[in-house]
């Protein structure tokens, strides 16, 4: 995809899942690519992949929950690659507590999938606004849109997430710098797998099957997370320039059916 050659990039939570996807494809373009995620030996491995194909990477400790941890992942990024172009905030929790949810689960929840990504954009942005131009994609999901069973933290998290890009949109667009959200539908990531495993007994091809997941969009089956990453990539390319405050859904067709 154009301009993304020599682009710094960092992504939140990309030691697995899309985060790891993207990650990976973001290499392939021939972007700089700060792996940041909580887990040490996932980032690691991460990196690992990029080099292995003869893309740049580093890795960042960090918890998108904790202030000081993104101060330093974006003081470490500047020191490392002096600049940041894009940053993609992907690390996100899921909560199915539904009414049962307690404060704590509140809490931990909202502040890594709202205020980590506010404060990700934040600490960003003085370099974004240097450069003079900047692509923010936060990794939000179907689940902002729509109403499911026991989702309703999760779901409350990734609605505020969409509309906090739209106003982040519209505060940043005087400085060239574009802010959208990708919706995903249920993608087969190691995580859900385990989940859809424990909660539902499915295995893949019980997911492609069942309406909750693959089997309700039009598609009848779960996303790669490849095809996620590609999105997310457009979104943060040249290609994409002139779209900002979009909320780009790749699920299949599952909330229009
Ligand atoms: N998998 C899906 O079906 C799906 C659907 C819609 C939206 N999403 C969203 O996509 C994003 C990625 O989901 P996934 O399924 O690929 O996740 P995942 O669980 O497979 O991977 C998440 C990664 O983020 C890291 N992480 C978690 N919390 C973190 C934190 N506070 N700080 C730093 N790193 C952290 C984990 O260590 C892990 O490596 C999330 O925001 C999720 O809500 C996922």
């Amino acid at each position: 995809m154009r301009g993304l050659k020599d682009k710094v990039v960092i992504i939140t939570g990309a030691g697995a899942g899309i985060g790891k996807a993207t990650a990976l494809e973001f290499g392939l373009q021939g972007c700089k690519v700060v792996v940041v995620d909580r887990d040490e030996e996932a980032g690691l491995n991460v990196v690992k992949m990029i080099e292995e194909r003869n893309g740049h990477a580093f890795y960042v400790k960090a918890d998108v929950s904790n202030e000081n941890d993104i101060k330093q992942m974006v003081e470490k990024s500047l020191k490392k690659y002096s600049k940041i172009d894009i940053l993609v905030n992907n690390a996100g929790l899921f909560n199915n507590s539904g009414m049962n949810a307690t404060v704590e689960e509140w809490n931990e929840v909202f502040k890594t999938n709202v205020l980590g990504p506010f404060l990700c954009a934040k600490y960003c942005l003085p370099s974004m606004k240097k450069n003079g131009s900047g692509s923010i994609v936060n990794v939000a999901s179907i689940s902002g849109l729509i109403a499911q069973e026991n989702y309703l933290l999760y779901s409350t998290t990734k609605g505020a997430l969409i509309n906090m890009a739209r106003c982040m949109a519209l505060d940043l667009g005087k400085y060239n710098i574009r802010v959208n959200n990708i919706c995903p539908g249920t993608v087969w990531t190691e995580n859900n797998a385990y989940y859809i495993k424990k909660s539902h007994n499915l295995d893949k091809e019980g997911a492609n099957l069942h309406p909750d997941f693959g089997g309700g969009n039009m598609l009848s089956r779960v996303a790669e997370p490849e095809e996620i990453a590609r999105a997310i990539v457009f979104l943060a390319s040249e290609d994409s320039s002139f779209i900002t405050a979009e909320n780009l859904i790749v699920d299949g067709g599952y909330i229009a059916k």
